[in-house]
């Protein structure tokens, strides 16, 4: 039996700058106008956690029709009455500390199982430097925590990581508090919250020194106008989609309107260095984001060795490249990934212990993962461990006509990519 993909398809909008937008939208003065939106779980609790805000946010819908969110200003946000509940999205808890830190009220922020077994200090130092305190309800380190607000001084943060979501706290912490911050990363983390704030308006300025980027944010002071924009495709979705047209035997897979910043594209890059062709078609600016169609055929793929600085722009990724490589010819070795431990669940062992558990061979490194790709039916049961991006993984590498593989929690893709196993069943008809 062969696997044919084949199609013409689109993925739902990107999880990353679905979340910005709505923030930004509702911390605008003025009706917002968004399109394209990622109506999946995590993007669902940050709308929620707005309108226990008193944002006039409306629930997401499930076809990315527009929206629209009539802003107030951050200053007419209000203290809600219960905690902000984040499910499973670290970049909701994450993002919203920076905003929450400089309201003149408290706010506690909780979350899924998986989201309080995940560290917050990395958010909370920065701010905590800048003058907002914060109360741990639970475990040293984790969630709830209660974000006491008030006013903010400016910081010269040098943030241990390349981490976008540490960038974004401080700079949003800078926004909200109408004070001058600046942010130096060790390699450029995505930069969606920097082209949006620049988008609206605001003074972003860039300088990169050695390997480190510089990022400093003077804000106006003036209201936030509001936004009208359509949201591209996630190309961490599509990046599952890519991953089976490489495994086919046949077909040739197009995938529209994918978001193809640089800061996203790590994937594609590393698969074309295992033997892909990945052709960016109909490139494009849109919403200031780079907007590309992709086409993306078969092809027999080789093990590489993946380590440090280009680990960022992959970070999503990892285990669909670490999956990939079970089918690969040779070793895939894969270090300087140690962030992949504090994800939706640590990804090294689950990638390690999946892989092992269908035949596959895999070692676990303290930062990364080495898989040795075979060509032998890879069969068994996937446990998930709550995190969609394992399932998602694990499901692409079962559309193989040889292997026999069952994820346990298929519904977990609706953190990010509603209608997924849809998606693959329908391409990958064999
Ligand atoms: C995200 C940043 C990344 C990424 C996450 C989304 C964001 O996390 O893994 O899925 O939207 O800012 P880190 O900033 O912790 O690397």
């Amino acid at each position: 039996m062969k696997l044919h993909v084949s199609g013409d398809v689109t993925v739902p909008g990107d999880k990353s700058i679905t979340h910005r937008a709505l923030m930004f939208a509702a911390a605008a003065e003025g009706e917002s106008r968004l399109r394209g939106l990622l109506p999946g779980a995590d993007c669902q609790s940050t709308a929620s956690v707005l309108r226990a805000l008193g944002c006039g946010v409306p629930v997401l819908p499930a076809d990315g029709s527009e929206i629209r969110v009539a802003g107030r200003g951050i200053a007419a946000w209000t203290a809600p009455v219960e905690a902000l509940d984040c499910g499973n999205s670290g970049t909701t808890s994450r993002l919203m500390m920076g905003l929450l830190a400089s309201r003149p009220f408290s706010a506690t922020l909780t979350g899924d199982g998986s989201l309080r077994g995940r560290p917050m200090r990395r958010i909370t130092d920065p701010l905590a430097a800048m003058g907002a305190r914060f109360r741990e309800h639970g475990a040293p380190d984790r969630l709830p925590i209660e974000v006491i607000g008030g006013p903010l001084n400016g910081i010269d943060y040098r943030s241990p990581k390349a981490s976008a979501q540490i960038k974004s706290a401080v700079l949003l912490g800078g926004l909200g508090a109408g004070v001058p911050v600046s942010v130096t990363e060790p390699g450029l983390s995505r930069d969606h919250t920097e082209r949006m704030l620049t988008a609206l308006g605001e003074r972003v300025e860039t300088s990169e020194t050695g390997d480190a980027v510089n990022l400093r944010l003077t804000p106006s002071g003036r209201a936030l106008p509001p936004l009208d924009m359509a949201v591209p495709g996630d190309p961490s979705s599509a990046a599952f989609l890519v991953a089976l047209a490489l495994l086919a035997d046949e077909g040739e897979l197009r995938i529209r309107n994918v978001c193809v910043n640089p800061t996203r594209t790590g994937f594609f890059r590393l698969v074309e260095r295992m033997g892909a062709s990945i052709r960016f078609e109909n490139e494009r600016l849109a919403g200031g984001e780079p907007v590309a169609d992709l086409l993306v055929a078969p092809a027999p793929l080789r093990g590489i060795d993946v380590g440090g600085a280009e680990v960022p722009a992959a970070i999503d990724e990892i285990p669909m490249l670490a999956v990939l490589a079970a089918r690969a010819q040779g070793e895939t070795r894969i270090t300087g990934a140690g962030e992949l431990r504090v994800k939706e669940t640590d990804r090294i062992a689950a990638l390690a212990q999946n892989l092992r558990a269908i035949g596959a061979e895999a070692e676990e490194l303290e930062d990364g993962i080495v898989v040795r790709g075979s060509d032998r039916p890879l069969r068994g049961g996937i446990r998930a461990f709550h995190d969609h991006r394992i399932a998602m993984a694990f499901g692409v590498l079962g559309m193989r006509p040889e292997n026999d593989i069952q994820v346990d929690d298929r519904a977990v893709v609706d953190v990010s990519f509603p209608g997924f196993w849809e998606m693959l069943e329908r391409l990958g008809a064999r």
